[in-house]
């Protein structure tokens, strides 16, 4: 089942005073029940706006963005909340608020205006962090972590919204070796429908069912990232030449960039 379904979508800004702008013009993309979809793209070529569209933070001047069949826009943002979650590139401004505080926030679409916290979502919260390795550290003040750390607490926040759909922007973004491969592992394993954009193009060859290439807000590739990532079209995308050979390990592609010195 298609849980995900972005069709004919165009995306202007729009600037007071200003005539609208367009930055994503005709974008097809669909994301399958269970599926990871990968994203890329270079600096500026539309990848966060369109996970903004994904979930209702852009509204499309044209075209539709579906989830499970129903239009988001003929929907609340409330039901959006409660079906899809985010991590974003950049932190909340959390002055003064816990590790918890920040992780129970995710429960909120599910949640009566005045419900306060109950056991069940002190339960979640707790179990979202040990998810992501940091069990025990729900008193800790947000601002006090690492960017490392807070990439994970917002991921946890993802968790306890129980969503349908998961989108993240660079989600290993801040992350060490070892946390990215650890959170993109944990990802799969959740068997979620999940959207996420990446830079680096070697874990998302690793991690993703399917690709799409974005450029100047238009969708120029699609397919498996065997399908997807050529020379050809890393040179003409990004402007750098690469060798692309079998992953010496493993059934996906590997990258490296070329430079000449
Ligand atoms: N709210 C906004 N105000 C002004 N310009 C915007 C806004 N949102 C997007 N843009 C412009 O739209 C283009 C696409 O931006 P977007 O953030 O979607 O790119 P991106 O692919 O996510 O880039 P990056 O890899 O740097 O994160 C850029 O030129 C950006 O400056
Ligand atoms: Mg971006």
């Amino acid at each position: 089942m298609t849980q995900l379904h972005i069709e004919a979508l165009d995306w202007a800004l729009l600037e007071r005073g200003q005539p609208p702008r367009p930055l994503l013009q005709g974008v097809d993309l669909r994301v399958e029940q269970g599926e990871f979809v990968g994203l890329i793209g270079p600096n500026g070529s539309g990848k966060t706006s369109l996970l903004r569209c994904a979930y209702r933070a852009n509204e499309p001047a044209e075209g539709r963005v579906r989830l499970g069949g129903d239009d988001l826009w003929q929907r609340s943002a409330r039901w959006s909340a409660q079906r899809i979650a985010v991590v974003l590139q950049e932190f909340p401004d959390a002055f003064g608020l816990s590790v918890g505080d920040i992780v129970a926030m995710g429960r909120a679409p599910h949640k009566g205006l005045f419900d306060g916290d109950t056991a069940e979502d002190a339960r979640q919260v707790a179990q979202a962090l040990a998810q992501v390795g940091l069990g025990g550290e729900g008193e800790r003040a947000f601002a006090s972590l690492s960017g490392g750390e807070k990439q994970r607490v917002l991921l946890a926040r993802a968790l306890v919204q129980t969503p349908q759909l998961l989108l993240l922007d660079e989600p290993t973004n801040h992350l060490d070796p070892r946390y990215q491969l650890e959170l993109l592992q944990h990802l799969r394993g959740l068997g979620l429908s999940i959207l996420a954009s990446f830079h680096d193009l070697n874990l998302a060859a690793a991690f993703c069912d399917r690709l799409y290439v974005i450029d100047g807000g238009r969708i120029v590739a699609c397919g498996t990232p065997q399908q997807v990532l050529t020379p050809a079209l890393l040179l003409q995308v990004f402007g750098v030449e690469a060798l692309v050979d079998p992953h010496p390990l493993h059934p996906y592609p590997r990258i490296t960039w070329i430079t000449r010195t």
